[in-house]
């Protein structure tokens, strides 16, 4: 059976995931970025797996990008279709009801996800909130456990649903869900400089997101941002970088600049991170651009 591993990445925990994935089931590894501006995604594959990290959990928590990949799968007939979302608060209320809305995406599409999967790693420089661990050796040394577990389960085609666990928690959850849904979208209008009545869409919001990424005096034109930027978002001009308002709000434009030049929606102070195992070179996908 032909398997294709695909995954979108920011900091490299999806990377991680999804490579160490292929590597054991012995599927091929595509990132999701490398075939999104085709018109259609063709695949021969009878197994698919999609590796991402959520978004917003409480309110989409599917990133633009794989939602696009998603829905631009030629076929839908897989004999086994995985999903493993990587997150970094408590997977039952974040990788979850991603989980869930991604099994919807794909049953719109007339699929079925069969299994799913998470694993919790490091967030990145979001200011983490107090619940979100700071224990990052357990949470590397937990997630390839877990990765051993996922794999397993993939080479059985085991079924994978969390159905029950879903429901439960989404009844008990749904109010501080909408009500975050809410926050997220104020806060991704200011991040976007868009008027707060602005009725424009949550995928528009997104890639206008990047109008509050700025660059400080440190940025020497290396052009490791454009590089490294999934949505080819940005360019250089004048040896400076322009973003484009095609922003997907994976971080990696901040977190892998080598001048630690990048300042992501005003947080000066963020902990800068990426997957201790991904190296600056996995993260360019493209041919290198200055
Ligand atoms: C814009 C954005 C929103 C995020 N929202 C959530 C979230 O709602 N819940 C969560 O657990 N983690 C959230 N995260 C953290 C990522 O899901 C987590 O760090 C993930 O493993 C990053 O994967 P990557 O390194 O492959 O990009 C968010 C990260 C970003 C950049
Ligand atoms: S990666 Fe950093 S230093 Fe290099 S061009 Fe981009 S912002 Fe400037
Ligand atoms: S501009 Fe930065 S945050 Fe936006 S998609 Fe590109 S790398 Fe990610």
């Amino acid at each position: 059976m032909d398997v294709e591993v695909y995954y979108f990445t920011g900091t490299g925990n999806s990377l991680y995931v999804a490579r160490s994935i292929a590597e054991k089931i012995k599927g091929t590894l595509i990132p999701i970025p490398k075939v999104i501006n085709q018109s259609r995604i063709e695949t021969t594959a009878d197994c698919i797996g999609i590796v991402f990290p959520a978004y917003l959990a409480q309110h989409t928590g599917v990133p633009v990008m794989v939602e696009n990949f998603v829905r631009k799968l030629e076929k839908m007939d897989f004999k086994y279709l995985f999903a493993v979302c990587t997150c970094g608060g408590y997977e039952n209320v974040n990788a979850l009801p991603t989980l869930k809305k991604l099994g919807r995406i794909i049953k719109q599409k007339g699929g079925k996800l069969t299994a799913e999967f998470s694993v919790r790693l490091p967030m990145n420089n979001l200011q983490y909130p107090p619940y979100v661990s700071h224990d990052h050796d357990k949470m590397f040394s937990d997630s390839r456990e877990k990765i051993e577990d996922i794999c397993e389960r993939i080479k059985s085609r085991k079924k994978n649903r969390h159905k029950l666990l879903k429901t439960i928690l989404n009844l008990i959850m749904t109010p501080l869900y909408l009500m975050l849904k809410g926050l997220y979208v104020t806060d991704l209008k200011k991040k976007a400089h868009v008027a707060p009545d602005s009725s424009l869409s949550y995928k528009e919001l997104v890639h206008l997101s990047d109008n509050s990424i700025y660059y400080t005096e440190a940025c020497n034109g290396c052009g490791t941002c454009i590089n490294v930027c999934p949505a080819e978002n940005i360019k250089l001009e004048n040896a400076k970088p322009v973003w484009q308002n095609r922003c997907e709000m994976c971080m990696a434009c901040a977190e892998w600049c080598p001048q630690q030049a990048v300042i992501h929606w005003n947080r000066k102070e963020g902990i800068r991170y990426r997957h201790p195992e991904v190296k600056l070179s996995d993260m360019f996908i493209r041919e290198l651009k200055m």
